[in-house]
């Protein structure tokens, strides 16, 4: 049987750990070839060579994707290795949490650097070569903070609001040059972020267990759980699906909480 994702050249960042590295493990085993960009320099390097060592076709780059400059030479880097890309996945984010009226200026730049523009830098790199090629799939790593709010994490979810926004912007723009973009929500997710949000609080193990009961299934998602949603959105499985957000949460937005 042929693998779900022969002839994919994917640009994956935020890859070095969590969801993104997740979606490496995935997408290689289905047989695409992978471009992986992070800005931890250090932790990108280790895996990347413990992929290539498992026998996948993997390139990388140590970047940040709040550097135009520094993401249109990652994309140079990834046509010259890889080969010209044909999906982007924009995973990389950070959670940026406060009170609004305590946020300052500095940290609502740095939210909307990362979790907007970012992913802004790398689409606008790959998509003049997806357009020549006459396709291609960009993912956008949402939340369920895209379409609900949990008080105190402002402007966070601004932010992902408004790259649901941008997928179905881009989404309509492009269709008729077959490109696909989409958003994939996850809720909780097991990685280093969920962990850091829980020590945020006074008690942890409360945060955690508090966590876990918002949950219908009384758990979060572990990050290959979302990696596989994301590996059907980047697929030629679902060539009809663009412009819209798939919500990988265990059924927790949808959940009536009194
Ligand atoms: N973990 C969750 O519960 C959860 C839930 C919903 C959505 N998400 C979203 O999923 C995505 C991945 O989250 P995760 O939990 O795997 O995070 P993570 O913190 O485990 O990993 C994120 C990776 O992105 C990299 N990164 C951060 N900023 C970068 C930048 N400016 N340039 C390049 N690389 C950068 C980090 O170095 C890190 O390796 C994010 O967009 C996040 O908002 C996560």
């Amino acid at each position: 049987m042929s693998k779900r994702l022969a002839g994919k050249r994917i640009v994956i960042t935020g890859a070095a750990q969590g969801i993104g590295l997740a979606m490496a493990e995935v997408f290689l085993k289905e047989g695409a070839s992978l471009f992986l960009i992070d800005r931890d320099g250090p932790l990108l390097d280790r895996e990347a060579t413990r992929l290539k060592a498992e026998g996948g076709t993997v390139a990388s780059t140590t970047a940040d994707i709040t550097d135009a400059d520094a993401i249109a030479e990652a994309i140079r880097q990834a046509e010259s290795t890889i080969g010209r890309p044909n999906a982007l996945v924009n995973n990389a984010g950070i959670n940026v949490f406060s009170e609004p009226l305590a946020l300052s200026d500095a940290d609502w730049q740095r939210c909307f650097d990362v979790n907007l523009k970012g992913a802004w830098n790398c689409s606008r790199a790959v998509l003049p070569g997806m357009i020549e090629e006459g396709g291609g799939v960009i993912l956008n790593i949402a939340s369920t903070h895209a379409f609900t709010i949990i008080p105190h994490t402002f402007p966070y979810p601004v932010a992902k609001h408004a790259l649901l926004g941008m997928t179905k912007s881009l989404g309509i723009e492009y269709a008729s040059r077959g490109i696909r973009v989409n958003a994939l929500a996850p809720g909780y997710v097991l990685t280093q972020k969920a962990v850091e949000y829980w020590n945020s609080f006074p008690d942890p193990v409360a945060a955690e267990a508090e966590t876990m009961k918002l949950h219908p299934g009384g758990r979060i998602a572990t990050a290959d759980e979302i990696a596989r949603a994301a590996l059907f959105l980047v697929s030629d499985e679902c060539t009809f699906i663009n412009a819209t957000c798939l919500t990988v949460d265990g059924g927790l937005s949808v959940l009536h909480h009194p």
